[in-house]
């Protein structure tokens, strides 16, 4: 039989944690050897919440790009509730992308994210003016609320009720987990898209639960049921498939601090996020659909051009090593000594 070989656009990662420092130094190459561009992620400690801390975070990731590399960081800004209408018309004039939504206490660090949503409507009735989108991570913190349940309760008590609220908005579900998400974005207008992570197409929550507990598989919104899992593999390849596209959420973490009595939420898969989705899209025989999640979707969706090179997959088992080096720690990526079914050619 032949070797089966997959040309595509070069991929666009709409959802990346590049953390800061010797961790950046670290991740970076391995997103920059596939993607264009990324969505950088604002998380850092202390958060990106001025145009200035965004424009310097920027300096500081394009000095860390490998000099081979043309790698194009797309900056967010992290909104906390002392956001104002004046902030988001100086960052749709600096090129800032996007801004993020934490709900505060959702997710790492994120303890400076928005506690009341309702008081940033003038915020986001700007944001729907200046045409920036709203980047939401789309959970519920509610103690009573069971954390495989966060999601599709922030659908009905937040998401729904703002959409309604400001048609106008453009906003990624982000890193959606459940059938309930799939259905809102294929429902919803254009206005409104979502991104996936490889995690939540290949893995269930028995990933993390089944035969001991796998720190490594732990990230939020927590992988869910097999049920939904099917339901994302279809809403990424179905008919709607344009409202869908790539974004890894790769989210790296010293092994220390996954490897704990109170490990850390993130899975690191930037060495092989493309490779990943091709495993994933093949499962459901839509490998034709992988390029338009992987470098069309996303492009059209933020109104930018489509990237004017390529790469090529083939269909060739790769080893996951067991660790990467990370600063002076190590970090263990997703599979860690375990195969891909498919290879990046360099
Ligand atoms: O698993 C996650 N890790 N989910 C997030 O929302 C944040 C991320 C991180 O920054 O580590
Ligand atoms: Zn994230």
């Amino acid at each position: 039989m032949q070797t089966q070989i997959l040309t595509i656009t070069r991929p666009d990662d709409w959802h990346l944690h590049l953390r800061d420092g010797a961790a950046l130094q670290a991740v970076i190459p391995f997103s920059a050897r596939q993607m264009g561009r990324a969505v950088i992620m604002p998380n850092l400690k202390p958060p990106v919440v001025t145009v200035a801390d965004a424009l310097a975070y920027r300096e500081r990731i394009l000095a860390a790009v490998p000099a081979a590399r043309n790698f194009q960081p797309l900056m967010t800004l992290y909104l906390t509730d002392r956001a104002t209408p004046t902030l988001i018309r100086e960052a749709k004039a600096a090129g800032i992308i996007a801004c993020k939504l934490y709900p505060a206490g959702a997710t790492t660090n994120s303890a400076s994210g928005v506690c009341d949503l309702w008081a940033l409507l003038p915020v986001l009735e700007t944001m729907a003016q200046v045409g920036l989108p709203l980047l939401v991570h789309g959970e519920v913190t509610d103690e009573d609320i069971d954390i495989f349940d966060r999601e599709a309760v922030f659908i009905e008590r937040i998401l729904f009720p703002l959409l309604q609220r400001l048609p106008e908005l453009k906003l990624v579900f982000e890193h959606i987990t459940t059938a309930e998400a799939a259905q809102l974005v294929t429902e919803a207008s254009d206005q409104v898209a979502a991104t996936v992570t490889p995690q939540h197409l290949l893995y269930n929550r028995n990933a993390i639960l089944v035969g001991g507990i796998k720190p490594h598989y732990y990230c939020l919104p927590v992988l869910k049921r097999e049920t939904h899992r099917s339901a994302l593999l279809k809403a990424v390849s179905g008919k709607q498939a344009h409202k869908f596209f790539l974004g890894t959420d790769s989210a790296p973490h010293a092994q220390n601090n996954k490897e704990s009595a109170c490990g850390c939420a993130g899975i690191f898969s930037a060495f092989a996020g493309i490779e990943l989705y091709a495993e994933a899209f093949e499962q459901v025989d839509a490998l034709d659909k992988l390029q338009a999640f992987a470098s069309e979707n996303g492009p059209r969706f933020y109104g930018l051009p489509e990237n004017s090179d390529t790469i090529t997959l083939k269909k060739c088992a790769r080893m996951v090593p067991a660790s990467f080096a990370y600063g002076d720690q190590q970090l263990i990526p997703l599979r860690a000594q375990e195969t891909i079914a498919w290879t990046l050619v360099e």
